[in-house]
């Protein structure tokens, strides 16, 4: 084991790279709690062009990038790289191709600073932005464990029961489409931008007066699944319906464009949260919860903020918008506690695209 050594106060820092999709995002968190820096070079408008993310493109990005964020996360922290204590990096789920570069930058800076190295997954690391803090006081409102957790991203929708640090049951998951993929596939279909969530939150908050368009819900009765590509292709017929889809081939004026298009994401914001919401509320009820945890990037998703605190009687921690979406300052708050409980990752450590939590 090696041992942990700290320079600069008592706390121990770790550095956290997360690669997995189209973020190249480092984070120092000391004590798996305090924030100390969180980078982001986000590739956004190099997929935006295609309207959905192309995987050669973003590890060749991913390569790019590494040093430069590397270096500013660590002066923005006021630290120095031998302040580091741990590194980590994600190494799986994902895209092996972008996972490559920050895991084996991880394992060059652990190998060069002799300090421990660990391999985190990315799905929990979305359950630990929810511990991190900007203040230098410990986290107060931690409900304690069972957490009910839904994590809501690009490439997943589950419900896992956290029982502790490490232990995870997953109990529920998308059986098609994951939320922020169907917000994504249906902001296609309105002519709205890459990433689809934050447009159709934004053209939801646009719509005038009251909204008389209503979507399907999936509730996949008697089971804690989600599916979500009902309500993707309702969205579509409804969009042809209306005389809208195709865009180019559409005769409306652009208000009236812009009317339509703001009332059909907010029908289909609604549809999406309103599932999500009740599904982990009921999670909670079922599982004798003492919380709900909200991660991944669909959290950042106001309108699913507000509804599940308005739904919950129980504590509802939620990260700060910048903290739903991929980061890298969750893998590392997410790789104190693994190296607490005595984890221990070699330098063989592959890429897993497909690693599973729970
Ligand atoms: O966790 P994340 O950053 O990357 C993955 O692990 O996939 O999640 C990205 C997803 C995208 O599908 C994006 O459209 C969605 O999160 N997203 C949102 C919002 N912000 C990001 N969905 C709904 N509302 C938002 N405000
Ligand atoms: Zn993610």
């Amino acid at each position: 084991m090696y041992q942990i050594h700290s320079i600069i106060t008592d706390m121990v820092n770790v550095l956290g790279i997360e690669t997995s999709c189209d973020e190249t995002a480092v984070g120092v968190v000391s004590n798996g709690y305090l924030l100390r820096s969180n980078i982001i070079a986000s590739q956004i408008e190099i997929h935006a062009q295609y309207g959905g993310i192309v995987p050669e493109l973003a590890s060749r990005q991913h390569i790019r990038d590494i040093s430069a964020t590397v270096n500013s996360a660590l002066t923005t922290a006021g630290i120095n790289m031998e302040d580091i204590d741990i590194v980590s990096a994600t190494y799986g789920p994902g895209l092996a191709g972008s996972l490559i570069t920050g895991l084996n930058t991880a394992k060059a800076l652990a190998m060069s600073l002799g300090v421990p190295f660990i391999g985190s997954n990315h799905l929990e690391g979305h359950l630990y932005a929810s511990w991190l803090k900007e203040t230098g006081e410990l986290p107060d409102c931690e409900p304690g464990f069972p957490l009910a957790c839904l994590i809501a991203s690009g490439g997943h929708t589950d419900l896992i029961l956290m029982e502790n640090h490490g232990g995870y049951k997953l109990v529920g998951r998308t059986r098609d489409d994951a939320a922020g993929e169907a917000f994504d596939k249906a902001a296609r279909v309105l002519g709205l931008g890459f990433p689809g969530g934050p447009e159709i939150q934004k053209a939801a908050e646009q719509m005038i007066g009251e909204n008389e368009l209503e979507l399907p819900r999936a509730w996949m009765k008697g089971t804690l699944d989600f599916s979500f590509s009902g309500v993707k292709t309702a969205l579509l017929h409804m969009a042809q319906n209306l005389g809208i889809y195709p865009l180019d081939q559409c005769r409306f004026t652009d208000n009236q464009i812009h009317s339509l298009v703001n009332q059909m994401s907010y029908a289909f914001q609604e549809a999406v949260v309103d599932v999500m919401v009740e599904k982990v509320a009921t999670m909670a009820e079922q599982y004798h919860a003492k919380g709900i945890l909200i991660g991944g990037g669909v959290a950042a998703n106001s309108r699913l903020r507000t509804k599940v605190v308005d739904r919950a009687n129980i504590p509802v921690l939620i990260p700060p918008p910048v903290l739903c979406t991929d980061n890298g300052a969750m893998i590392a708050a997410c790789a104190y506690y693994q190296y607490q409980r005595g984890e221990q990752y070699g330098f063989d450590l592959d890429v897993n695209p497909s690693l599973p939590l729970g």
